[in-house]
């Protein structure tokens, strides 16, 4: 086994080195060799239906027996049909029904230092209360709640009283915008919202309550806003719409019977970029989803009863709705929630709190990795991480330089490292090793897990030699899978399932080794990865062209150290000269438009866009421009452009 010093390698695409669990690993795991991983994955692709079937029955909590594992009327999949379950139930009910409900479910810490518990007895009761109090102020099953909180509890509290009573939440992360929650809002058409007076990020206070004044102001649909009172801010609050979170609480019953739903009933819808400018709402259910999410977090965290489990994600976005609430608390597990930034007050925060909570699995993403890596190994070093046990990561590919101090640094080379692969749309992990079983090699999310197909096309759609790469696709329907976009029906058939008939189309290239490892090679389409949130190029265009001094924007990706990818956008400007305060102004004016992940960090005037013949941005070149391969002056002009133009072929 190759145990050569981190550096030597620093492309996926040499890296050669492998990492078989160890023996301590294997003995513990629910699955314990590659043998069993093979025959529980050949059981299940032989009749993937039947698989997830059997599964359902012993997972989750059944009002109502379901009457047929699945009907796929290609793209739409109708999974364990005429079932009745809950999700909120599964996470919570059962638990306590089966003798669990002294179990912490969720240990909270500020990020000021503030530390909250909650059982699971006491997670139900604050669930069924604010279920009540959702009730009590209008909403009913198939309502849309728009939340917009920072990482407490409460948000978590949110999410389950929605599933709880059949209202659909759409969580959109505390760091966008209001025009971002505006269209959000509109979109979905959400009926009541959830925030919060404030939020603490690295020290400062967030006026979240004032972003949504401005949201609601856009947001007609809405009739109701409640608010938790995080930071004690003093906020507006207008007569009739906003009700503060704790008055409404005091008065509410913890008595709320989960509503029996539908195993196809929306649980949640969220939004993400695709390749045009507006985000999507992918559209999720109950009991597929459910069992899904439950399932995976089992087989890749390898999760165990005494584990105390922290997932850094916020709930904004995916990983937060299926690792850190959905799949852990249907499991039963504990959870640790972090509020705050991972270098405030100290760089060592991470640690610190894994040593306090002697957290044992710990999922996090590539791009705090890379910065953890910066800051230094004596942040590291001070605190005891011997109570870990599995590692994970998502979002983006894992730079193996990154894998190797992950694995050496935090997991004393003694914790099998899990890089999972899977998007907002698939629901849950698709592709990851399993700890006590799966050799790694790092920068690979190695194998599918069971019940999922992969396979690698070209752009016909027809198999290819996979050790080349090409489109990855899913070839059976799967649990987890999306049912849809929120009142897009003719978008979710085009994008994940027209170009490649009968086929799921992920929207990442990838390959597939000679030992059947894959290796996820990035986009095919104009969605960039930023710090592992998904941008779209066009969204960050939009924004520029609504500043009345853009002409025409083209944004593209450029490779950073630490965000993977760092926006870089060309301007064309009418009626305005170029200076450094419209660079700053425009900048500022993305942040206001979408919100600050979107923030472009490179900014360049531009006489004109090089295009194609037929009008096309020639984005290839603009990527190496921004990349530094190409070199042009700060403010280009169509001669400098033309030239480069010249040199490359005119059909990209
Ligand atoms: C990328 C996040 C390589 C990929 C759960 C995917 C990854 C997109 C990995 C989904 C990984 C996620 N290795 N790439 N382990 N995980 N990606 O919807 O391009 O925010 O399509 O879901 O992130 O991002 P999303």
């Amino acid at each position: 086994m190759g145990q050569q010093s981190t550096g030597q390698l620093d492309t996926v695409m040499q890296e050669s080195r492998v990492f078989p669990p160890t023996a301590e690993a294997s003995a513990r795991a629910r699955i314990k060799s590659m043998a069993e991983y093979q025959k529980l994955w050949d059981e299940a692709a032989a009749d993937p239906a039947g698989f997830w079937a059997k599964l359902a029955k012993e997972e989750l909590h059944w009002f109502e027996p379901f009457t047929q594992a699945l009907k796929w009327n290609e793209p739409h999949a109708e999974w364990f049909v005429d079932g009745k379950t809950n999700a909120s139930y599964n996470c919570l009910d059962k638990h306590v029904a089966e003798g669990r409900g002294d179990r912490v479910a969720l240990i909270w810490e500020g990020e000021p230092g503030e530390k909250r518990q909650y059982t699971y007895a006491e997670l139900l009761r604050e669930v069924s209360k604010f279920a009540n109090v959702l009730k009590s102020l209008g909403t009913q099953q198939g309502d849309v709640v728009s939340i917009y909180m920072p990482l407490t509890p409460e948000l978590v509290i949110a999410m389950l009283a929605c599933a709880r009573i059949g209202a659909i939440h759409s969580v959109i992360f505390a760091g966008f915008s209001s025009e971002a929650i505006a269209d959000r809002n509109n979109d979905a058409k959400a009926k009541i919202q959830i925030t919060a007076d404030a939020g603490y990020r690295r020290g400062t206070v967030l006026a979240l309550k004032q972003t949504v004044d401005a949201a609601l102001a856009k947001s007609p649909t809405v009739e109701k806003c409640i608010v938790f009172s995080r930071v004690n801010e003093a906020v507006h609050m207008q007569e009739g719409r906003d009700f503060w979170w704790h008055k409404l609480m005091a008065e509410a019953s913890d008595d709320c019977p989960a509503t029996p739903l539908d195993s196809e009933a929306t649980l949640f819808i969220l939004y993400t970029s695709g390749s045009t400018g507006k985000p999507k709402g992918i559209r999720h259910t109950t009991a597929g989803y459910n069992l899904f999410a439950k399932k995976t977090f089992e087989w890749v965290f390898d999760w165990q009863e005494n584990d105390v489990y922290w997932c850094t994600a916020d709930c904004g976005w995916v990983t937060g709705h299926t690792y850190v609430t959905y799949g852990p608390l249907s499991a039963g597990a504990t959870v640790l929630l972090y509020e705050g930034a991972p270098n405030y007050p100290h760089e060592g925060r991470f640690w610190e709190l894994i040593e306090r909570y002697h957290v044992t699995l710990f999922y996090t993403a590539p791009t705090a990795i890379r910065a953890f890596m910066k800051w230094g190994d004596h942040h590291v070093e001070k605190y005891d991480l011997s109570s870990l046990r599995v590692l994970g990561t998502v979002g983006e590919g894992i730079n193996p330089e990154a894998w190797m101090w992950y694995h050496r640094k935090i997991g004393a080379e003694r914790c099998p490292i899990v890089d999972t692969w899977w998007q907002t749309e698939t629901g849950g992990i698709m592709m990851s090793p399993l700890p006590g079983a799966t050799p790694t090699k790092p920068g690979s999310c190695t194998m599918p897990l069971p019940g999922v197909i992969p396979q690698i096309v070209d752009s016909t759609g027809a198999e290819v030699d996979a050790t080349h790469g090409g489109w990855l696709t899913i070839a059976h329907p799967w649990p987890g899978m999306l049912r849809g976009i929120w009142g897009d029906e003719e978008r979710y058939k085009e994008v994940y399932w027209e170009k490649v008939p009968g086929k799921y189309l992920a929207g990442d290239n990838a390959r597939r080794d000679a030992d059947g490892y894959y290796w996820i090679m990035g986009r095919i389409d104009d969605v960039l990865n930023v710090s592992g949130h998904r941008l779209s190029t066009i969204e960050i265009e939009s924004a520029l062209v609504s500043h009345p001094s853009v002409a025409e924007a083209a944004a593209v990706g450029r490779p950073d150290p630490l965000k993977g990818e760092a926006v870089a956008v060309f301007v064309t400007l009418r009626g305005a000269e170029p200076s450094e305060e419209l660079r700053k102004e425009l900048i500022k004016h993305v942040r206001n438009q979408i919100g600050a992940l979107a923030q472009p960090d490179d900014v360049r005037f531009t006489g004109t866009l090089p295009k194609t013949r037929s009008g096309k941005i020639m984005r290839r070149l603009l990527r190496d421009i921004a990349a530094g391969k190409e070199t042009v002056g700060d403010t280009t002009t169509l001669e400098d452009y033309s030239v480069l133009a010249q040199l490359r072929t005119e059909d990209e």
